[in-house]
């Protein structure tokens, strides 16, 4: 008999922060593919911030999970039986394969890895959705310019501790914003940020802000919102340059948060400009995005590092962790050897 599908559903709609008894652990027979369509076993699994958005039963840019639908997300995996000829048997796939320990696709939304040419899985972090998130999220939105002096929020994780990385690249000053010593220490002493603070030790961001940006903050990277934004905005330049990439200081609020509202009288009196962004619109240009990155990769000028937690009874948590900043670098999950 075929080992059985075990996978993740919601069993309930967070209120506030997430908890175990929102998923559950499902076990069903594995599924067979049909006629065009082809088996995956899941090796790595991502968790990943807007999956907290995807739980709860709001209007969004995607739809949300239903209550007993397995969890979705991106996943890596090997094909194991194919229908399909693009999709032999042995191929290494990335796709929307969600929070389960195999999946069956028609290769819609799935692109193949070559495991040759990098970890597969990177396919999921740096060479994916989250490194093409910092590539043109900093490249296309902001423009940062040589000497400028580039502000990334969410700095250790894994779209941050990349966005700095390539800020430097591009001959700016990069200074990081993250949540523990330990990945202050490492965005200075391994990615070569300038300078980088933990913002849960110090307590006036501002201030902190202003002695590390003693020229202004000429471009904002920011990936968490709240209070850090408010105080990085009071110290923008003239046509500063901020990306909204992500806020995840307020995906588990139960009510919106009220901030200061110096912000807009910031970008009004700096001529400055602010736009949110979503990856996926530059879908079209993401073999520019992956080549570039893996360029970068190869020349040594950016470097990654993976979290990883194993088995699917674990995804729960470490999606949870993470929301936390257990992490540094990507959180994956792995279900299965390679
Ligand atoms: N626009 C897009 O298309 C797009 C695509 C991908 C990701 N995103 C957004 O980009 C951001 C980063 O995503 P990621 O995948 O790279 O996740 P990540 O940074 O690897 O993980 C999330 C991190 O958020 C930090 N965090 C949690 N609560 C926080 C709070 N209250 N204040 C400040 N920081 C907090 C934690 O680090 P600390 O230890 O530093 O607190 C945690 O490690 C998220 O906001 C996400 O929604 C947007």
């Amino acid at each position: 008999m075929a080992t059985p599908n075990r996978m993740i559903t919601l069993a309930a709609r967070p209120v506030g922060f997430p908890k175990d008894s929102d998923f559950k652990l499902v076990e069903s027979p594995q599924p067979t593919p049909k006629e065009g369509e082809f088996l995956v076993r899941i090796i790595y699994m991502s968790v990943d911030p807007y999956m907290r958005g995807r739980m709860n039963d709001a209007a969004s840019y995607a739809a949300p999970v239903q209550l007993g639908e397995v969890m979705g997300g991106g996943a890596v995996g090997k094909v194991i039986s194919s229908n399909n000829n693009n999709f032999p048997e042995g191929t290494i796939v990335e796709g929307p394969f969600g929070w389960q320990e195999y999946a069956v696709s028609s290769g819609q939304g799935v692109r193949k890895i070559d495991p040759k040419l990098a970890p597969i899985s990177t396919a999921l972090g740096v060479l994916g959705m989250p490194g093409l998130t910092a590539y043109f999220g900093l490249l296309d939105i902001c423009n940062p310019q040589p000497g400028e002096t580039v502000v990334v929020s969410g700095a250790a994780g894994a779209v941050g501790s990349l966005v700095g990385q390539i800020a430097k690249i591009k001959g700016c000053r990069a200074i990081g914003i993250a949540g523990a010593d330990d990945k202050v220490a490492y965005l200075t002493d391994e990615l070569g940020f300038d300078a980088a603070f933990n913002y849960k030790t110090v307590t006036d961001y501002y201030k902190k802000l202003k002695e590390l940006c003693p020229k202004g903050i000429d471009v904002y990277f920011d990936n968490v919102g709240g209070p850090i934004t408010d105080a990085v905005f009071g110290l923008i330049n003239t046509k500063a340059r901020v990306s909204i990439c992500g806020q995840i200081s307020q995906y588990n609020l139960e009510q919106p948060e009220m901030g200061p509202r110096i912000i807009l009288v910031s970008l009004l009196v700096k001529q400055a400009k602010a736009e949110g962004f979503l990856v996926f619109q530059y879908a079209n240009r993401y073999a520019e995005g992956l080549k570039q990155m893996a360029e970068w990769i190869l020349q040594g000028k950016l470097k990654y590092r993976e979290d990883i937690e194993h088995g699917i009874e674990n995804a729960p948590r470490a999606f949870m962790e993470m929301l936390k900043g257990r992490n540094t670098g990507k959180q994956l999950v792995k279900l299965s050897e390679e």
